[in-house]
């Protein structure tokens, strides 16, 4: 038999790129290669890229300069974009980096190794079909690989919502869910290699309708099966959108064992207008009224949220209604963005607020949100959690993992082994991180 062949993936963007890379490699890994964690040495190289920002696609090109050289070197390497940059500029890829062999669309993965053998074969090839077919039946894993104890699951892939400013509904196409019995084969199969804890993804996770035996499943149903799942720790679910927050989910955050108290709520802006301008079709008062909710059937859930800044016409009042309804919601962790003009979105079109004057409001955003993080995150002190294990940290004995909430906990004297679900005491808070010890 031949030496394996060395692919090395470079993963930019959502956790759903890390989910589609594990799945791409496990695919190539039936073409006889192996995944390496340096670009110097591989004879394939993919890049799966994101398009969300401006700057995050124009590090694809920058990226692939670099790789030239590799390609100068070695011209038996092939180099290959896949992700939302390839779905969005394939064709322009191509032509801007002839040291490109091949471009692949996320919706056309399970084509990879045919394509990979025609690129052996020196032919470029480009696939940025949406298909009909299940890609991710023809996903197949490698049987039984062992893994670390927290893995992401795609549920449900794309998008119908179209938010003005938003290229997803573009790269990743129409909203599909995936039959439940598929889903929760393959979380039997991720435990019985090793996780714990699995987190569902999808563009709107919450949006999920997969079909089951008795007809279309919601994503409570479906974590209520997966609760069942002997072995399986933890279940989380990422990203939901404010609009398909239904009662059986908010009931499954309070009364299901399993399912984490954490949430990811995206709501972009707290001004009505600039919200209605985003096609958001909530409003602040709707978002504040569902946390609550929320907040009643799971008091101690941590909210995570997403902001945009500057979006086209906002003005200081507006921005002040973000912070206002910040201040009101207190976020455990926060991800904020100065507004980045996406070519063939809607609010495209739209005249640009200054930039020196979004740049000054994205540091207050992050100011208020950075100071709530790190107030939750010290009320932490003092209180039993449950930390997953995921790795030996930096000094002796300690181990590293992530808490209930989904803050990073350093356990000092830990003598469990990775995967074990640990009780313990919160003693300290430090920039990111909280410090703990064995109950
Ligand atoms: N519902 C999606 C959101 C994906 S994009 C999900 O599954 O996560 C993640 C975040 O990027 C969005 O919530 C938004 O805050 C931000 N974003 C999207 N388009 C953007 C743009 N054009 N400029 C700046 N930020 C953007
Ligand atoms: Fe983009 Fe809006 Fe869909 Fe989220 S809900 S992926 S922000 S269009
Ligand atoms: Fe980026 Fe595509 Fe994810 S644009 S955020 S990689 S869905």
């Amino acid at each position: 038999m031949s030496a394996p062949k060395k692919l090395f993936i470079k993963t930019y963007g959502c956790q759903m790129n890390v989910y589609d890379s594990e799945r791409m490699a496990e695919a190539l890994g039936g073409q006889g290669y192996e995944e390496t964690k340096s670009a110097d040495d591989a004879d394939m190289i993919l890049m799966n890229t994101c398009h969300i920002r401006e700057k995050a696609a124009e590090k694809v090109y920058s990226e692939l300069g670099r790789f030239k050289k590799l390609k100068a070197k070695n011209p038996d390497l092939k180099i290959g974009v896949a992700g939302c940059v390839a779905q969005a500029e394939g064709e322009e890829i191509m032509r801007r980096q002839p040291i490109v062999d091949l471009v692949v669309g996320p919706q056309s993965y399970h084509r990879l190794p045919e394509m990979e053998s025609k690129a052996r074969e020196g032919k470029k090839v480009l696939d940025t079909d949406f298909p009909e077919e299940d890609k991710f039946e023809k996903l197949k894993s490698r049987p039984k690989a062992k893994r670390g104890p927290a893995a992401f699951l795609t549920v449900q892939e794309g998008c119908d919502k179209f938010c003005a400013f938003c290229v997803v509904p573009y790269t990743r196409g129409a909203e599909v869910s995936r039959p439940a019995d598929r889903i929760l084969r393959e979380a039997q199969d991720l435990v019985e290699r090793g996780v714990r804890e699995i987190t569902l993804l999808g563009q709107n996770v919450n949006a999920y309708h997969g079909a089951g035996a008795t007809g279309d499943v919601t994503l409570a149903q479906l974590i209520w099966e997966l609760n069942k799942v002997d072995g399986l720790e933890r279940i989380r679910f990422t990203t939901s959108h404010p609009n398909d927050m239904q009662d059986d989910l908010i009931e499954a955050l309070g009364s299901c064992a399993k399912l984490m108290p954490y949430l990811h709520l995206p709501v972009q802006a707290g001004s009505d207008k600039i919200l209605k301008r985003m096609n958001r079709s909530h409003t602040a008062e709707s978002y504040l009224r569902l946390i609550e909710r929320i907040r009643e059937a799971r008091p101690d859930i941590l909210i995570s949220g997403d902001f945009i800044v500057g979006f086209p016409e906002e003005t200081e009042e507006d921005f002040q209604a973000t912070l206002d309804l910040v201040e009101e919601v207190r976020y455990g962790t926060a991800y904020s963005f100065k507004y980045s003009t996406r070519p063939g979105t809607p609010a495209a079109e739209r005249p640009l607020v200054d930039p020196a004057e979004a740049d000054e409001r994205l540091q207050r955003l992050q100011a208020l949100l950075t100071r709530q993080q790190r107030e939750i995150q010290d009320s932490m002190v003092g209180r039993e959690v449950g930390v997953l294990l995921e790795k030996p940290g930096r000094f002796d004995g300690q181990m590293v993992g992530k808490s209930d909430y989904l803050h990073a906990v350093h356990v000092a004297d830990c003598d469990r082994p990775v995967g074990d679900l640990a009780r313990v005491r919160i003693v300290s808070s430090g920039t990111n991180s909280l410090g703990g010890v064995l109950i």
